[in-house]
Protein backbone atom coordinates (compact mmCIF):
# COMPACT_ATOMS: atom_id res chain seq x y z
CA UNK A 1 0.00 0.00 0.00
CA UNK A 2 0.75 3.66 -0.70
CA UNK A 3 1.26 5.47 2.76
CA UNK A 4 -1.28 8.53 3.34
CA UNK A 5 0.86 11.65 3.68
CA UNK A 6 -1.43 14.03 5.52
CA UNK A 7 -2.16 17.09 3.24
CA UNK A 8 -1.17 20.86 4.50
CA UNK A 9 -3.63 22.07 7.17
CA UNK A 10 -4.93 18.17 7.82
CA UNK A 11 -2.51 18.45 10.99
CA UNK A 12 -2.80 20.57 14.01
CA UNK A 13 -0.92 23.34 14.02
CA UNK A 14 1.01 21.87 17.08
CA UNK A 15 2.09 18.91 15.02
CA UNK A 16 4.33 20.95 13.34
CA UNK A 17 5.42 23.81 15.31
CA UNK A 18 9.04 24.07 16.06
CA UNK A 19 10.63 22.78 19.38
CA UNK A 20 10.41 26.03 20.83
CA UNK A 21 6.50 26.39 20.62
CA UNK A 22 6.26 23.47 21.78
CA UNK A 23 8.41 23.41 24.89
CA UNK A 24 6.81 27.00 25.73
CA UNK A 25 3.37 25.41 25.78
CA UNK A 26 4.20 22.74 27.67
CA UNK A 27 5.87 24.72 30.48
CA UNK A 28 2.77 26.57 30.84
CA UNK A 29 0.88 23.76 30.91
CA UNK A 30 3.13 22.02 33.44
CA UNK A 31 3.32 24.35 35.86
CA UNK A 32 -1.01 24.59 35.63
CA UNK A 33 -0.67 20.74 36.01
CA UNK A 34 1.66 20.13 38.96
CA UNK A 35 -0.17 23.30 40.54
CA UNK A 36 -3.57 21.96 39.99
CA UNK A 37 -2.34 18.01 41.34
CA UNK A 38 -0.40 19.68 44.43
CA UNK A 39 -3.70 22.04 45.51
CA UNK A 40 -6.22 19.09 45.24
CA UNK A 41 -4.65 15.57 45.69
CA UNK A 42 -3.70 15.54 49.42
CA UNK A 43 -1.52 12.09 48.80
CA UNK A 44 0.44 14.16 46.37
CA UNK A 45 0.77 17.41 48.18
CA UNK A 46 1.92 15.29 51.44
CA UNK A 47 5.06 13.55 49.27
CA UNK A 48 5.57 17.02 47.84
CA UNK A 49 6.21 17.85 51.10
CA UNK A 50 7.78 15.89 52.37
CA UNK A 51 10.79 15.44 49.28
CA UNK A 52 10.59 19.78 49.83
CA UNK A 53 9.48 20.47 46.75
CA UNK A 54 6.41 23.31 45.88
CA UNK A 55 4.95 23.80 42.25
CA UNK A 56 6.98 27.56 42.81
CA UNK A 57 10.29 25.73 42.36
CA UNK A 58 8.82 24.68 38.74
CA UNK A 59 10.66 27.58 36.56
CA UNK A 60 11.95 25.24 33.96
CA UNK A 61 10.61 21.92 32.68
CA UNK A 62 13.98 20.32 33.88
CA UNK A 63 12.64 21.31 37.10
CA UNK A 64 9.68 18.46 36.96
CA UNK A 65 13.16 16.19 37.71
CA UNK A 66 12.90 17.53 41.70
CA UNK A 67 9.21 16.60 42.40
CA UNK A 68 8.07 13.57 43.57
CA UNK A 69 6.67 10.06 41.09
CA UNK A 70 3.44 8.76 41.64
CA UNK A 71 3.38 4.60 41.28
CA UNK A 72 0.61 1.97 40.71
CA UNK A 73 1.10 1.45 44.12
CA UNK A 74 -0.18 5.12 45.37
CA UNK A 75 -3.05 4.42 42.94
CA UNK A 76 -3.88 0.79 45.21
CA UNK A 77 -3.53 2.54 48.36
CA UNK A 78 -6.02 5.79 47.17
CA UNK A 79 -8.59 3.34 45.62
CA UNK A 80 -11.03 4.73 44.74
CA UNK A 81 -11.08 7.60 44.06
CA UNK A 82 -8.56 9.35 47.07
CA UNK A 83 -6.37 10.50 44.07
CA UNK A 84 -8.67 12.66 42.05
CA UNK A 85 -8.65 16.13 41.81
CA UNK A 86 -11.92 17.34 41.06
CA UNK A 87 -15.20 16.57 43.10
CA UNK A 88 -16.88 13.56 42.37
CA UNK A 89 -20.29 15.37 40.70
CA UNK A 90 -17.64 16.78 38.26
CA UNK A 91 -16.96 13.25 36.85
CA UNK A 92 -18.42 12.37 33.76
CA UNK A 93 -16.95 9.12 34.16
CA UNK A 94 -15.21 6.44 35.40
CA UNK A 95 -12.76 3.17 33.68
CA UNK A 96 -10.49 0.98 35.30
CA UNK A 97 -7.38 -1.26 35.01
CA UNK A 98 -7.78 -4.92 36.03
CA UNK A 99 -4.22 -5.72 36.76
CA UNK A 100 -2.74 -8.89 37.70
CA UNK A 101 -2.93 -8.53 41.59
CA UNK A 102 -5.20 -6.95 44.29
CA UNK A 103 -7.55 -4.48 43.43
CA UNK A 104 -7.97 -2.38 40.39
CA UNK A 105 -7.12 0.84 39.55
CA UNK A 106 -9.78 3.23 38.95
CA UNK A 107 -9.46 6.59 36.77
CA UNK A 108 -11.91 8.99 36.56
CA UNK A 109 -12.70 11.95 33.66
CA UNK A 110 -14.37 15.35 33.68
CA UNK A 111 -16.29 16.38 30.19
CA UNK A 112 -13.15 18.24 29.09
CA UNK A 113 -10.71 14.90 29.52
CA UNK A 114 -12.99 12.96 27.78
CA UNK A 115 -13.22 15.87 24.96
CA UNK A 116 -9.52 16.21 24.62
CA UNK A 117 -9.05 12.13 24.55
CA UNK A 118 -11.09 11.94 21.72
CA UNK A 119 -8.88 14.36 20.05
CA UNK A 120 -6.36 12.44 20.55
CA UNK A 121 -7.29 9.37 19.39
CA UNK A 122 -8.69 11.49 16.28
CA UNK A 123 -5.46 12.76 16.06
CA UNK A 124 -3.75 8.91 16.19
CA UNK A 125 -6.60 7.71 13.82
CA UNK A 126 -5.24 10.90 11.12
CA UNK A 127 -1.91 9.69 11.98
CA UNK A 128 -2.16 6.14 10.91
CA UNK A 129 -3.92 7.41 7.54
CA UNK A 130 -7.16 6.78 8.87
CA UNK A 131 -9.66 9.86 7.01
CA UNK A 132 -12.63 10.98 7.81
CA UNK A 133 -15.48 9.33 5.91
CA UNK A 134 -13.83 6.01 6.44
CA UNK A 135 -15.71 3.02 8.50
CA UNK A 136 -14.04 1.83 11.37
CA UNK A 137 -14.37 -1.94 13.13
CA UNK A 138 -13.80 -1.27 16.86
CA UNK A 139 -12.82 -4.72 18.32
CA UNK A 140 -11.10 -3.59 21.41
CA UNK A 141 -13.35 -4.48 24.53
CA UNK A 142 -16.23 -2.01 25.32
CA UNK A 143 -16.37 -1.84 29.19
CA UNK A 144 -14.26 -0.61 32.29
CA UNK A 145 -11.35 -1.26 29.82
CA UNK A 146 -10.04 1.80 28.07
CA UNK A 147 -9.81 0.30 24.52
CA UNK A 148 -13.58 -0.01 23.30
CA UNK A 149 -14.68 3.34 24.58
CA UNK A 150 -11.68 5.47 24.36
CA UNK A 151 -11.45 4.47 20.73
CA UNK A 152 -15.04 4.77 20.01
CA UNK A 153 -14.52 8.30 20.92
CA UNK A 154 -11.88 9.03 18.84
CA UNK A 155 -13.21 7.61 15.72
CA UNK A 156 -16.74 9.78 16.28
CA UNK A 157 -14.79 12.62 16.74
CA UNK A 158 -12.82 12.14 13.29
CA UNK A 159 -15.85 12.43 11.61
CA UNK A 160 -15.59 8.19 10.87
CA UNK A 161 -18.35 5.47 11.11
CA UNK A 162 -17.96 3.21 14.37
CA UNK A 163 -18.69 -0.13 14.22
CA UNK A 164 -18.94 -0.67 17.70
CA UNK A 165 -18.20 -4.57 17.85
CA UNK A 166 -16.23 -5.11 20.93
CA UNK A 167 -13.92 -8.35 21.34
CA UNK A 168 -15.05 -11.79 21.00
CA UNK A 169 -17.36 -13.56 18.57
CA UNK A 170 -14.95 -13.84 16.15
CA UNK A 171 -16.97 -15.82 13.24
CA UNK A 172 -19.20 -12.73 13.57
CA UNK A 173 -16.02 -10.27 13.75
CA UNK A 174 -15.81 -11.81 10.09
CA UNK A 175 -19.10 -12.12 9.44
CA UNK A 176 -19.17 -8.37 9.77
CA UNK A 177 -16.23 -7.18 8.41
CA UNK A 178 -17.55 -9.08 4.92
CA UNK A 179 -20.64 -7.23 4.82
CA UNK A 180 -19.84 -3.93 5.92
CA UNK A 181 -16.59 -3.60 4.42
CA UNK A 182 -14.66 -1.40 6.84
CA UNK A 183 -11.63 0.56 6.34
CA UNK A 184 -9.94 0.32 9.27
CA UNK A 185 -9.92 -1.93 12.19
CA UNK A 186 -8.95 -1.20 15.76
CA UNK A 187 -7.94 -4.11 18.18
CA UNK A 188 -5.41 -5.90 20.00
CA UNK A 189 -2.12 -7.66 17.83
CA UNK A 190 -3.00 -11.13 19.78
CA UNK A 191 -6.44 -10.81 18.82
CA UNK A 192 -6.14 -9.86 14.82
CA UNK A 193 -4.23 -13.04 14.40
CA UNK A 194 -7.24 -14.80 15.75
CA UNK A 195 -9.59 -12.88 13.62
CA UNK A 196 -7.14 -13.57 10.59
CA UNK A 197 -7.18 -17.60 11.11
CA UNK A 198 -10.88 -16.89 11.16
CA UNK A 199 -10.81 -15.77 7.80
CA UNK A 200 -8.60 -18.29 6.87
CA UNK A 201 -10.27 -20.87 7.61
CA UNK A 202 -13.06 -19.69 5.85
CA UNK A 203 -10.97 -19.67 2.76
CA UNK A 204 -11.20 -15.52 2.71
CA UNK A 205 -7.81 -14.36 1.07
CA UNK A 206 -5.95 -10.98 2.44
CA UNK A 207 -6.84 -9.23 -1.26
CA UNK A 208 -11.29 -10.16 -0.83
CA UNK A 209 -10.94 -8.46 2.89
CA UNK A 210 -12.06 -4.57 2.55
CA UNK A 211 -9.59 -3.62 5.54
CA UNK A 212 -6.77 -1.40 4.54
CA UNK A 213 -4.96 -0.16 8.21
CA UNK A 214 -4.96 -1.31 10.94
CA UNK A 215 -4.31 0.28 14.49
CA UNK A 216 -2.83 -2.01 17.16
CA UNK A 217 -2.31 -2.04 20.11
CA UNK A 218 -2.53 -2.76 24.08
CA UNK A 219 0.01 -5.38 24.66
CA UNK A 220 3.54 -5.36 23.46
CA UNK A 221 4.44 -6.76 20.09
CA UNK A 222 7.22 -6.69 17.57
CA UNK A 223 8.25 -6.28 14.46
CA UNK A 224 7.93 -9.67 13.30
CA UNK A 225 4.56 -9.53 14.31
CA UNK A 226 3.49 -6.33 12.85
CA UNK A 227 4.97 -8.29 9.52
CA UNK A 228 2.70 -11.20 10.37
CA UNK A 229 -0.33 -9.11 10.32
CA UNK A 230 0.16 -7.08 7.29
CA UNK A 231 0.71 -10.28 5.33
CA UNK A 232 -2.30 -11.71 6.82
CA UNK A 233 -4.91 -9.34 6.38
CA UNK A 234 -3.18 -7.38 3.49
CA UNK A 235 -2.74 -4.03 5.60
CA UNK A 236 -0.80 -1.91 7.22
CA UNK A 237 -0.11 -2.23 10.88
CA UNK A 238 0.30 0.89 12.97
CA UNK A 239 1.01 1.17 16.91
CA UNK A 240 -0.52 2.82 19.19
CA UNK A 241 0.09 3.18 23.10
CA UNK A 242 -1.37 4.42 26.09
CA UNK A 243 -2.65 3.38 29.49
CA UNK A 244 -5.01 3.75 32.12
CA UNK A 245 -3.70 5.78 34.63
CA UNK A 246 -2.68 8.15 32.05
CA UNK A 247 -5.54 8.18 29.97
CA UNK A 248 -6.07 4.99 27.78
CA UNK A 249 -5.40 4.84 24.30
CA UNK A 250 -3.60 7.58 21.68
CA UNK A 251 -1.23 8.49 24.39
CA UNK A 252 0.87 8.02 21.15
CA UNK A 253 0.54 6.41 18.16
CA UNK A 254 2.36 6.03 14.81
CA UNK A 255 2.68 7.82 11.68
CA UNK A 256 1.61 5.15 8.69
CA UNK A 257 4.28 7.14 6.55
CA UNK A 258 7.11 6.35 8.69
CA UNK A 259 5.68 3.31 11.09
CA UNK A 260 8.90 4.50 13.28
CA UNK A 261 7.39 4.35 16.67
CA UNK A 262 4.60 6.02 17.97
CA UNK A 263 4.43 9.48 18.44
CA UNK A 264 4.20 10.76 21.77
CA UNK A 265 1.55 13.58 22.06
CA UNK A 266 3.81 15.99 23.86
CA UNK A 267 1.47 18.60 23.94
CA UNK A 268 -0.90 16.66 26.58
CA UNK A 269 1.55 14.59 27.79
CA UNK A 270 5.43 15.56 29.10
CA UNK A 271 7.44 12.01 28.74
CA UNK A 272 10.64 10.93 31.16
CA UNK A 273 12.71 8.12 30.65
CA UNK A 274 14.36 7.08 33.69
CA UNK A 275 16.93 4.57 35.54
CA UNK A 276 14.38 1.97 36.96
CA UNK A 277 16.82 1.10 39.95
CA UNK A 278 17.97 5.06 41.06
CA UNK A 279 15.34 7.12 39.40
CA UNK A 280 17.52 9.47 37.69
CA UNK A 281 16.23 11.01 34.44
CA UNK A 282 18.29 9.55 31.54
CA UNK A 283 18.89 11.34 28.10
CA UNK A 284 16.82 10.78 25.14
CA UNK A 285 17.88 7.54 22.77
CA UNK A 286 18.88 5.59 26.44
CA UNK A 287 16.35 2.76 27.36
CA UNK A 288 14.67 3.10 30.47
CA UNK A 289 11.61 3.14 32.49
CA UNK A 290 8.96 5.47 30.72
CA UNK A 291 7.52 8.07 32.85
CA UNK A 292 4.67 10.22 32.14
CA UNK A 293 3.05 13.66 33.22
CA UNK A 294 -0.42 14.88 31.88
CA UNK A 295 -0.54 18.48 31.37
CA UNK A 296 -4.20 18.77 30.71
CA UNK A 297 -5.93 16.49 32.89
CA UNK A 298 -8.47 17.87 35.71
CA UNK A 299 -10.41 14.60 37.08
CA UNK A 300 -6.67 12.37 37.27
CA UNK A 301 -3.47 14.20 37.22
CA UNK A 302 -0.86 12.42 36.82
CA UNK A 303 2.44 13.72 37.76
CA UNK A 304 5.71 11.91 37.26
CA UNK A 305 3.94 8.57 36.94
CA UNK A 306 6.24 4.78 36.66
CA UNK A 307 4.60 3.17 33.98
CA UNK A 308 7.22 0.61 34.34
CA UNK A 309 7.12 0.08 30.23
CA UNK A 310 10.72 -0.04 29.02
CA UNK A 311 11.75 2.05 25.96
CA UNK A 312 13.51 5.12 24.93
CA UNK A 313 12.32 8.41 23.30
CA UNK A 314 13.44 8.99 19.71
CA UNK A 315 13.93 12.50 18.48
CA UNK A 316 10.80 13.31 16.14
CA UNK A 317 10.67 12.63 12.44
CA UNK A 318 7.46 13.15 10.80
CA UNK A 319 5.84 15.28 13.40
CA UNK A 320 7.21 18.05 15.72
CA UNK A 321 6.83 15.70 18.30
CA UNK A 322 9.37 12.90 19.73
CA UNK A 323 8.56 9.28 19.33
CA UNK A 324 8.58 6.39 21.59
CA UNK A 325 10.45 3.18 20.51
CA UNK A 326 8.49 0.14 20.70
CA UNK A 327 7.73 -1.05 24.15
CA UNK A 328 10.17 -3.98 25.32
CA UNK A 329 8.52 -5.03 27.99
CA UNK A 330 6.86 -3.76 31.21
CA UNK A 331 9.60 -4.42 34.11
CA UNK A 332 7.56 -6.29 35.71
CA UNK A 333 7.04 -8.95 32.43
CA UNK A 334 10.64 -9.49 32.81
CA UNK A 335 11.56 -12.56 33.50
CA UNK A 336 14.75 -13.98 35.38
CA UNK A 337 15.39 -17.25 33.84
CA UNK A 338 18.81 -18.92 35.00
CA UNK A 339 19.81 -14.73 35.65
CA UNK A 340 19.39 -13.80 32.37
CA UNK A 341 16.88 -11.23 31.94
CA UNK A 342 14.32 -12.17 29.17
CA UNK A 343 11.20 -10.32 27.88
CA UNK A 344 8.69 -12.16 26.13
CA UNK A 345 8.75 -9.66 22.75
CA UNK A 346 12.78 -10.97 22.73
CA UNK A 347 11.04 -14.33 22.03
CA UNK A 348 8.59 -13.81 19.85
CA UNK A 349 11.14 -12.00 17.65
CA UNK A 350 13.12 -15.03 17.39
CA UNK A 351 10.15 -17.49 16.51
CA UNK A 352 8.65 -14.88 14.05
CA UNK A 353 12.18 -15.52 12.32
CA UNK A 354 10.54 -18.59 11.03
CA UNK A 355 7.85 -18.25 8.79
CA UNK A 356 6.34 -21.67 9.35
CA UNK A 357 5.29 -20.35 12.55
CA UNK A 358 2.42 -18.29 13.65
CA UNK A 359 2.41 -15.77 16.23
CA UNK A 360 0.99 -17.52 19.00
CA UNK A 361 3.44 -18.63 21.53
CA UNK A 362 3.28 -18.61 25.32
CA UNK A 363 6.61 -19.33 27.36
CA UNK A 364 6.18 -22.10 30.05
CA UNK A 365 8.21 -22.16 33.21
CA UNK A 366 8.80 -24.55 35.77
CA UNK A 367 11.60 -25.48 37.94
CA UNK A 368 13.58 -28.68 38.34
CA UNK A 369 15.43 -28.48 41.49
CA UNK A 370 17.49 -25.28 41.77
CA UNK A 371 16.83 -24.84 38.07
CA UNK A 372 14.57 -23.27 35.65
CA UNK A 373 13.01 -24.92 32.85
CA UNK A 374 11.27 -23.27 29.91
CA UNK A 375 9.67 -24.52 27.38
CA UNK A 376 8.51 -22.16 24.47
CA UNK A 377 5.42 -23.32 22.77
CA UNK A 378 4.82 -22.19 19.32
CA UNK A 379 2.28 -23.55 16.13
CA UNK A 380 2.80 -23.93 13.05
CA UNK A 381 0.94 -22.32 10.18
CA UNK A 382 -2.38 -23.76 9.19
CA UNK A 383 -1.61 -25.01 5.81
CA UNK A 384 1.49 -27.11 7.04
CA UNK A 385 -0.68 -28.61 9.91
CA UNK A 386 -0.73 -32.39 9.95
CA UNK A 387 1.39 -32.10 6.73
CA UNK A 388 5.00 -31.48 7.66
CA UNK A 389 7.05 -34.49 8.48
CA UNK A 390 8.66 -35.40 11.67
CA UNK A 391 12.16 -34.05 10.49
CA UNK A 392 10.84 -31.02 9.32
CA UNK A 393 9.46 -30.28 12.74
CA UNK A 394 12.24 -31.26 14.67
CA UNK A 395 13.89 -29.11 12.16
CA UNK A 396 12.27 -25.83 12.99
CA UNK A 397 12.58 -26.80 16.71
CA UNK A 398 16.18 -26.79 17.00
CA UNK A 399 17.06 -23.55 15.12
CA UNK A 400 14.27 -21.63 17.16
CA UNK A 401 15.96 -23.23 20.26
CA UNK A 402 19.04 -22.09 18.45
CA UNK A 403 18.70 -18.28 17.79
CA UNK A 404 17.27 -18.10 20.96
CA UNK A 405 20.23 -19.58 22.52
CA UNK A 406 22.51 -17.24 20.75
CA UNK A 407 20.69 -13.88 20.30
CA UNK A 408 19.27 -14.32 23.62
CA UNK A 409 21.25 -16.41 26.08
CA UNK A 410 19.06 -19.02 27.48
CA UNK A 411 18.50 -22.95 26.88
CA UNK A 412 15.17 -23.75 25.82
CA UNK A 413 12.71 -26.92 25.03
CA UNK A 414 11.22 -25.45 21.92
CA UNK A 415 7.79 -27.25 21.24
CA UNK A 416 6.35 -26.81 18.24
CA UNK A 417 2.96 -27.69 17.83
CA UNK A 418 -0.35 -28.51 15.46
CA UNK A 419 -1.92 -25.46 14.54
CA UNK A 420 -4.80 -24.07 16.94
CA UNK A 421 -2.99 -26.03 19.83
CA UNK A 422 -2.92 -22.95 21.91
CA UNK A 423 -5.35 -21.09 23.74
CA UNK A 424 -6.74 -18.16 22.10
CA UNK A 425 -7.40 -14.44 23.23
CA UNK A 426 -11.08 -14.20 22.95
CA UNK A 427 -11.26 -10.54 24.09
CA UNK A 428 -7.95 -8.31 24.53
CA UNK A 429 -4.21 -9.11 25.87
CA UNK A 430 -2.61 -12.66 25.12
CA UNK A 431 -1.40 -14.64 28.27
CA UNK A 432 2.10 -15.31 27.00
CA UNK A 433 3.66 -16.49 30.07
CA UNK A 434 2.94 -19.36 32.19
CA UNK A 435 5.23 -19.40 35.25
CA UNK A 436 4.95 -22.63 37.27
CA UNK A 437 8.07 -22.37 39.15
CA UNK A 438 7.57 -22.20 42.92
CA UNK A 439 7.04 -18.44 44.36
CA UNK A 440 10.77 -17.44 46.11
CA UNK A 441 9.87 -17.18 49.55
O1 LIG B 1 -4.09 -1.14 27.20
C1 LIG B 1 -4.89 1.10 26.76
C2 LIG B 1 -4.89 0.81 25.31
C3 LIG B 1 -6.02 0.29 24.72
C4 LIG B 1 -3.77 1.10 24.53
C5 LIG B 1 -6.04 0.04 23.36
C6 LIG B 1 -3.79 0.88 23.18
C7 LIG B 1 -4.93 0.33 22.58
P1 LIG B 1 -4.11 -0.76 30.13
O2 LIG B 1 -5.02 -1.90 30.11
O3 LIG B 1 -4.03 0.09 31.35
O4 LIG B 1 -4.44 0.24 28.97
O5 LIG B 1 -2.67 -1.32 29.81
C8 LIG B 1 -1.59 -0.45 29.66
O6 LIG B 1 -0.47 -1.99 28.16
O7 LIG B 1 1.42 0.15 30.31
C9 LIG B 1 1.74 -1.24 28.29
O8 LIG B 1 2.42 -2.13 29.16
C10 LIG B 1 0.75 -2.02 27.46
N1 LIG B 1 0.58 -1.37 26.15
C11 LIG B 1 -0.42 -0.54 25.76
N2 LIG B 1 -0.23 -0.18 24.47
C12 LIG B 1 0.92 -0.79 24.05
C13 LIG B 1 1.65 -0.81 22.84
C14 LIG B 1 -4.42 -0.05 27.63
N3 LIG B 1 1.25 -0.17 21.75
C15 LIG B 1 -0.33 -1.23 29.36
N4 LIG B 1 2.81 -1.53 22.81
C16 LIG B 1 0.84 -0.32 29.11
C17 LIG B 1 3.24 -2.20 23.90
C18 LIG B 1 1.43 -1.53 25.15
N5 LIG B 1 2.57 -2.23 25.06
Amino acid sequence: MTAKHPQPGELDPIETASRDEISALQLERLKWSVRHTYDNVEPYRKKCIEQGVHPDDLKALADLAKFPFMTKSDLRDHYPFGLFAVPRNKLSRLHASSGTTGKSVVVGYTQSDLSNWADLVARSLRAAGVRPGDMVHNAYGYGMFTGGLGAHAGIERLGCTVVPMSGGQTEKQVQQIMDFRPDAIMVTPSYSLVVAEEFERQGIKPEEISLKIGVFGAEPWGQGMRAEIERKLGIDAIDIYGLTEVMGPGVACECIETKDGPVIWEDHFYPEIIDPETGEVLPDGEEGELVFTSLTKEAFPVIRYRTRDLTRLLPPTSRAFRRMDKIVGRSDDMLIVRGVNVFPTQIEEQILREPRLTGNYQIVLTRDGHLDNVEIRCELQRDLSGTLGRSAVEEISRSVAHHIKTIIGITTKVNVMEFESIPRTQTGKARRVIDQRPKQL
